[in-house]
């Protein structure tokens, strides 16, 4: 049986290691934080991110990245984006000659605006890299609920050999030859899902809801079609699928940081109530550089971040995006 090494013991590493537990591979797990993982060896359930979900089967909790790593064959980083950078740093002194690695966060890194592949082609061969995305609460990935995600790599064997790895008849994997573009849309999607929160915590309705998510993902599409992916990636699993998920349910982490700003509480405030990292606060800003770089008109995107910075209240932002110029729908087919 597999060896799979998970840094990173949060919510989706969690939930993603009980499909390969599951499978009866021996797993892994690294975490900085090595007291939330010596809770979760001592309860055998990650009480503080994933409570509810026992975990049964071959776990290790490691005390170092090489305990880790050093016989693992598939490697899963599961941490927000902004901590990828150091921790394929730190992990690939230990990481084996022939192992896969994939990476499941969804972002792109501050400053640099760099995508996770990019980030970690710095490091690691990305021959032997994944990119996995799609709709997948971790909250309900843990308890089997059927989950369907996207992968892509640059050689096609990598991608295949994690989805032969994952598949089961609750887990199942698609290919993505555009990993730019699933990249992208699952970024873009989490600033998106910030919005939806920010409008129904003001009170907006379903038709409001509706509109922001349609107009929402025809820029996000404008913006990836112009930095090189293709717009259909935008409409498969990574792209409206994930979108759909993130942007209507409560499980998010995102929506919820954002429903408790459309309701009034200071955004540094509400990122504490969550108390977990929501990607999309990071990436609005990042969202918001590359528009203004790109020249791509992206109105909703700019609304979100304005009000995620107080630079505008979510009322005369509402206004604004009602009363622009009358136009065309955007065409990408
Ligand atoms: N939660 C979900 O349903 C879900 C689903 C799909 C993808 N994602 C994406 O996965 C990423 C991680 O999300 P999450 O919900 O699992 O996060 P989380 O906040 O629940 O957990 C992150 C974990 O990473 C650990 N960590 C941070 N830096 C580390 C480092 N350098 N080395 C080792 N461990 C480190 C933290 O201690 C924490 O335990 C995010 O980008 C998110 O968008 C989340």
């Amino acid at each position: 049986m597999k060896t799979v090494a998970f840094i990173g013991g949060g919510s989706f590493g969690t939930a993603l290691s009980t499909v390969l537990a599951g499978k009866g591979c021996r797993i892994n797990m690294y975490d900085i934080d090595q007291d939330h993982l010596a809770r979760m060896a001592a309860d055998m359930e990650n009480k503080d991110y994933l409570p509810g979900v026992k975990l049964t089967g071959d776990y290790h909790f490691c005390k170092t990245n090489e305990e880790a790593l050093k016989d693992a064959e598939f490697i899963v980083f599961a941490l927000p984006a902004q901590h990828v950078r150091s921790a394929i740093k730190a992990a690939v002194p230990y990481i084996r000659e022939d192992a896969i690695v994939t990476c499941i966060s969804k972002g792109l890194e501050q400053k640099t605006h760099k995508r996770m592949s990019e980030v970690i082609g710095e490091y690691f061969d990305l021959d032997r890299y994944v990119c996995m995305s799609g709709p997948s609460h971790a909250e309900e990935l843990g308890i089997g609920v059927p989950t369907v995600v996207a992968m892509s790599s640059k050689k096609e064997e990598s991608a295949i050999a994690l989805a032969e790895l994952l598949s089961t008849n609750k887990f199942r994997v698609y290919l993505n030859d555009d990993m730019q573009g699933m990249e992208l849309a699952a970024s873009l999607k989490n600033v998106l899902a910030v919005g939806s929160g920010i409008a129904n915590g003001a009170g907006y309705g379903d038709n409001t809801l509706a509109a922001m998510l349609t107009i929402g993902c025809a820029e996000a599409t404008a913006l990836g079609v112009v930095m090189g992916a293709r717009p259909s990636t935008f409409f498969g699993l990574a792209g409206i699928g994930d979108m759909i998920v993130t942007c209507t349910s409560i499980h998010s982490r995102n929506f919820r940081c954002g429903r408790l700003i459309g309701q009034g509480k200071k955004p540094e405030d509400a990122i504490k109530e969550i108390g977990m990292v929501s990607e999309g606060m990071y990436t609005a800003e990042v969202v918001h550089e590359l528009a203004e770089q790109t020249g791509v008109e992206m109105p909703i995107f700019n609304a979100i971040y304005d009000v995620i910075n107080g630079n505008i209240t979510v009322k005369d932002a509402m206004d604004d995006l009602m009363l622009r110029p009358i136009g065309y729908e955007r065409d990408y087919l």
